[in-house]
């Protein structure tokens, strides 16, 4: 079949509501169902969805803007990332050379994602494939529940996985094969390409995770009050504890943080991933209407989707205090606690698959685009075919994985995702609307965002993308820096035991972005970068 091709002979999007269903796919994720409830929950509920909501409009819609303006300039001259992107935005040769060693994050950082991302995808079919072969049915209370979750992860000795009950170091095979299966199935659909791979997934994927959900969320709102003799144990008393609002929140930072770092998170801002996507398209594509449609289309699943499963339904089934525990873990809400609740419910097995395949589509159209941006940087500045590519990135997936299968138990998964999922996304946020506002300039980047547009946006978005988001970034990576960022650079609190792993974590993100500037020093000598 031939290649669809853009204007430049790079690789394009093959229709527009498969670009819509790619980018919304990138978008939609394991943040919307697994993090947005617990952030809301633990940073008071209803009350949490003002700095939300502000966060959306003066950093989320906004950067969502600015990334898909950036990608498509990017693309136009024959780059599809950031290290090479970046530098088309700045006119002296010095100046873009700094740029493009900066845009080396733009790589870096979504590995360095999809790594820990895809581990728990991972889980995610695991459970799938137990949902239906009914693995964990029969087993009848909470702590057994969890068990079978640290087993399978490898944290406990023993166990439902190992056979063997009292050893102190088991190998997680069970995990490790499906984490092969995982990156496997990534590859391939990496290695088909933009049109024929993660459109062609996007399309299947996307329908099928909203009518799960559906589903899902329908017999949520009829479960009722599973035990008539505690009627407080009642869904809707589970919307009440996630959404009932909690105002002593709102005059607190971390509110304020919580709520901006989910932002990112959910629409996939600050990676260089929604760039990559962006950068398939053709220069008179629209930006500003299909890139709200996809902040919008996001912002359902999470707010509608996320905000009805998992809490609403444990509180229920587990009343408030028990699930207020559980979900301090942020795990055992999804692995262990709704597993529980599958089993009480008729067609349990059904719902369960349901559940973990909906999931699973989530992430899996999610982590190839976490990949994408090194994808697109393999295949162009390194003349790399799409197998070898996707066969290199497959690899690096597998070896930095084995850490963090193996040491799981010591921290090495939160240690990524900060530095990976929080603290990079924003400082590379900073720097995108620095180089296209600053650099490039707004009236330049003004017209970029609105050149092909189907809708008129309202000009205030202008002031807000050239000083309000830079200001707000800003001053949350000093709150952030102060709040967290130190006592999580210095340890603070971490169990002593614990350190050296995450050291050893530490040392592999930066071999990371120690690579990808390597990369991009090599893409310079060769020429492929200018
Ligand atoms: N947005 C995805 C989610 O909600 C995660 C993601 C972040 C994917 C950044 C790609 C890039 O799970």
């Amino acid at each position: 079949m031939a290649e669809l091709q853009n204007d430049n002979g790079r690789e394009a999007w093959a229709s527009r509501i498969g670009l819509i269903l790619a980018m919304a796919g990138n978008a939609v994720g394991l943040g919307n169902f697994l993090r947005f409830p617990v952030q809301a929950a633990q940073n008071g509920g209803g009350a949490f969805m003002i700095p939300y909501f502000i966060a959306l409009l003066l950093l989320g819609i906004p950067l969502m803007w600015v990334e898909w303006a950036i990608g498509r300039h990017a693309g136009i001259f024959g780059y599809g990332s950031a290290a090479g992107g970046f530098g088309t935005l700045v006119k002296s040769r010095r100046g873009a050379k700094i740029a493009n060693y900066l845009g080396a994050l733009g790589i870096a950082i979504p590995i360095t994602f999809a790594i820990w991302y895809a581990y728990i995808e991972s889980w995610t079919l695991a459970y799938s494939v137990f949902s239906v072969t009914g693995e964990y049915f029969g087993i009848i209370d909470f702590d057994s529940m969890r068990n079978f979750l640290q087993s399978f992860q490898g944290v406990q000795g023993g166990g439902h996985f190992s056979g063997i009950t009292d050893q102190v170091f088991v190998f997680p095979y069970a995990a490790l094969i499906f984490f092969l299966i995982t990156i496997s199935l990534n590859v391939w659909i990496l290695s088909r390409g933009v049109a024929q791979g993660i459109e062609r997934l996007a399309k299947i994927a996307m329908p099928t995770l909203f009518i799960f959900a559906l589903i899902l969320v329908v017999r949520a709102w009829t479960i009722g009050t599973p035990d008539p003799a505690k009627p407080e144990n009642s869904f809707v008393n589970g919307l009440g504890y996630l959404w009932n609002p909690n105002f002593s929140q709102i005059a607190n930072a971390n509110a304020w943080l919580a709520a901006a770092g989910q932002i990112f998170f959910t629409l996939s801002i600050g990676t260089g991933s929604i760039l990559t996507y962006a950068s398939y398209l053709k220069q008179k594509d629209d930006i500003a209407l299909t890139g709200l449609t996809t902040s919008i289309t996001n912002e359902f699943a999470e707010v509608i989707f996320g905000g009805s499963l998992a809490i609403p339904i444990a509180v229920a089934f587990f009343g408030l205090a028990q699930t207020q525990e559980i979900s301090q873990a942020a795990f055992d809400l999804p692995f262990a606690a709704m597993p529980m609740i599958f089993q009480k419910l008729p067609l349990g097995q059904l719902l369960g698959m349901m559940w973990f395949v909906l999931l699973f589509f989530a992430g899996i159209t999610s982590s190839v685009a976490l990949c994408s941006p090194a994808m697109a940087f393999l295949q162009e500045q390194m003349k790399m075919s799409r197998q070898k590519a996707a066969m290199i990135i497959g690899l690096i997936l597998l070896c930095c994985g084995m850490p963090l299968i193996l040491f799981f138990g010591h921290g090495f998964l939160n240690e990524m995702n900060f530095w990976s999922g929080t603290f990079g996304l924003v400082i590379f946020a900073l720097i995108e609307v620095i180089l296209f506002a600053w650099v490039f300039g707004m009236e330049g980047a003004w017209q970029e965002i609105n050149a092909g547009a189907d809708i008129r946006i309202p000009k205030i978005f202008k002031f807000i993308i050239q000083f309000v988001a830079p200001v707000y970034l800003i001053v949350l990576l000093l709150f952030w820096g102060i709040q967290q960022g130190i006592p999580t650079l210095l340890m603070t609190g971490q169990n002593p035991v614990d350190i050296p792993y995450l050291w050893g974590a530490r040392l592999m993100m930066a071999g990371l972005a120690v690579a990808g500037i390597w990369l991009v020093a090599r893409a310079y000598k060769r020429g492929t970068i200018r």
